[in-house]
């Protein structure tokens, strides 16, 4: 009896329930940016519906014809043919728009739009026999509904990571018409939640894609060095012909080839010792290896690095060494004064080597959600070490099991879209979110599946922490009940902008952890106004006291025997609708130690000079 009441209670708390495995993510199409592709980015009819007629009728149900976006009709020749016939939309008319971009910069009326926004184009086709064709989209900002020809394809929810639907059947030869409803609106129940600092900027925001293949492909594809100094290769085919099925993989200027046979569900897995020869991948020899994945007539291939990252007591070791995490976080935003997040490579290596030339920094924190795939391989190629983090981001319904769900989707989506980059190390699974028993089993859960999807990496979570007298001496003191679940701790501090700690006393702040592991500052800032200049430094948002802010935290910073590492925020300013000063803000957060142009302040040439002194010198090093 008593055991059956005990199933009931824990039955009966949403989310507390003992979590299953990761949910699966299909179709995966792993590296599809590498795929053939025919690019759907160029012009699209855009037109917005702030009520989503399109979506529903008066008093529910299906949208009246005369709303139905995605109909699969000429409604100017309709018109032309029926003057009695009634529309109140027309997208074949409607603006045309350059996608993928956000609609924020589209025009001065939409740069505070948020809602649905309807998008459509035609395009031509030609289904051949014996092979799929995918729609591919790299991320849509919030919710995307998709149509072709009329009929409902699918949807997705969440901004920052890739979804396919199989259009095989759907597709027409000759001319096709796709229609696709963005709604950036979020409610309290989604990931994140609405309330964050960072701009939400709505829309089709990375490429859009048709991408065919052979009817039986390599839909899964990761290929990894091992901490025993094994490559191993593993993943899934997908189609009639995937169970029991020779696969080939290559790894191109190591002269290894391995061979595997896929089981009853398409799975496949070969390993072999690592060569002699392979360099590993390291941001001082960021070597890339070109892979090849063979599976009857599909060919899979993407560029890896090989390297290893681990723990080691309080230390992160890289390829076995201790390392120190010289780094800087960064928003998907470009550099310019109207950033529309379309993010190129040209936009990408901006970004990055502002951190990696500029700053001498060795990592970034691709802060607060899955980045663009052009970035993470920018990473690769550049050599950055990346975190790479889901937007569990404050105030998220922990104890809502829609809202994990959605949580473990969206984690499961950005490690299997990038768990073949090398330059990710860090997986997090949160940022200062309310420490509460719910919110410590929903950010356990996701630790749990981000190792059950990949063993290799470390798990964090960007922290909060609490201050004490200790001794008399002023104390920060880590004891947050998730990092058991985590490999690294990591806190955001901003001692010294936010409450009243005097820059001067900054330095004399001691740290302590309940827990042995390493420990990295994933925040730390203060806000300037580029060019707003206060010489006695004491006036905050001038440039000055953002560079005496940094002196002084760096001071604090050597004096922590477990740091591993820092990534202050941020590179650049960027747009925050939480920040609405007229003279300091205007709508951006600027903690940037640059401008949204690129104008370096103070500050930024203070933690250049440390991470230049670090670079041969990590703090800890003789510890
Ligand atoms: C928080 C948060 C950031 C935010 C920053 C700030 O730490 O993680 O997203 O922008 O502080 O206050 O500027």
């Amino acid at each position: 009896m008593l055991v059956a009441a005990l199933m009931t209670v824990f039955s009966a708390q949403p989310g507390l329930a003992q979590e299953s495995s990761p949910p699966r993510i299909a179709p995966v199409l792993a590296a599809a940016d590498l795929r053939p592709a025919r690019d759907l980015s160029g012009p699209w009819h855009m037109s917005i519906d702030p009520y989503r007629d399109g979506m529903a009728g008066f008093h529910g149900g299906k949208p009246a014809m005369s709303s139905r976006r995605y109909a699969d009709i000429d409604i100017a020749e309709t018109e032309r043919r029926d003057g009695s016939a009634l529309f109140e939309q027309d997208l074949g008319r409607s603006p045309v728009v350059t996608l993928p971009q956000s609609w924020l910069t589209q025009s001065a009326e939409m740069r505070h739009y948020q809602g649905l926004v309807w998008y459509q184009r035609h395009f031509d086709a030609h289904p051949q026999p014996g092979k799929r064709v995918f729609l591919h989209f790299g991320a849509a900002n919030y919710a995307a509904h998709v149509y072709l020809n009329g009929e409902h394809v699918g949807e997705h929810r969440g901004g920052f990571t890739p979804f396919a639907f199989d259009v095989t059947d759907l597709l027409r030869d000759g001319d096709n018409q796709i229609t696709v409803g963005v709604d950036s609106q979020r409610g309290d129940k989604d990931v994140p939640p609405p309330v964050t600092d960072w701009e939400t900027y709505g829309g089709i925001t990375r490429a859009v894609t048709l991408i065919t293949v052979p009817e039986t492909y390599v839909d899964d594809a990761w290929v990894r060095l091992t901490r025993d100094g094994r490559i191993v290769a593993s993943g899934t085919l997908d189609g009639p012909a995937a169970a029991n099925r020779a696969v080939r993989i290559a790894v191109g200027g190591l002269g290894l080839t391995m061979t595997a046979r896929s089981d009853a569900q398409g799975n496949w897995s070969a390993d072999a010792p690592a060569p002699a020869g392979l360099k590993r991948w390291s941001p001082q020899s960021p070597t890339l290896y070109d892979v090849r994945v063979t599976a009857g007539d599909d060919v899979w291939h993407d560029q890896v690095g090989f390297r290893t990252v681990s723990v080691d007591g309080d230390r992160i070791l890289l390829n076995g060494k201790s390392v120190f995490l010289r780094g800087i976080c960064i928003h998907e935003e470009e550099f310019g004064a109207d950033p529309t997040r379309a993010i190129t490579p040209e936009a990408a290596r901006a970004l990055l080597t502002e951190a990696k030339q500029g700053l001498h920094a060795n990592y970034v924190r691709l802060a607060h959600y899955p980045h663009s795939p052009v970035m993470t391989r920018m990473a690769d190629k550049l050599g950055l070490l990346v975190w790479s983090e889901i937007p569990v981001y404050w105030r998220v319904a922990f104890d809502d099991a829609d809202t994990l769900k959605q949580a473990r989707t969206m984690l499961a989506e950005n490690i299997l879209r990038d768990r073949d980059r090398a330059s990710i190390i860090l997986w997090s699974v949160g940022n200062e979110t309310p420490v509460s028993d719910a919110r410590t089993h929903f950010l356990t859960t996701l630790a749990s599946d981000a190792r059950r999807l990949d063993g290799t990496r470390l798990i964090s979570a960007a922290l909060l922490s609490h201050r004490e007298k200790r001794d008399g001496v002023d104390t920060v003191v880590i004891d947050d009940p998730l990092i058991p679940a985590l490999d690294v701790m990591a806190v955001n501090t901003y001692n010294g902008w936010y409450g009243d700690d005097s820059l001067a006393s900054l330095p004399s702040i001691a740290w302590a952890s309940k827990y042995r592991k390493p420990l990295i500052f994933s925040e730390l800032g203060a806000a300037a106004k580029a060019g707003f200049h206060d010489p006695t430094a004491t006036h905050k948002f001038s440039e000055e006291y953002q560079a005496e802010y940094y002196r002084q935290t760096l001071k604090m910073a050597e004096k922590v025997p477990f740091l591993r590492g820092m990534s202050p925020w941020i590179l650049k300013d960027f747009r925050s609708p939480r920040r609405q000063h007229p003279i300091y803000q205007q709508g951006w957060n600027r903690k940037g130690l640059e401008s949204e142009t690129g104008r370096r302040k103070q500050a930024f040439d203070v933690l250049a000079d440390q991470y230049l002194r670090w670079t041969d010198a990590p703090p800890g090093a003789d510890r």
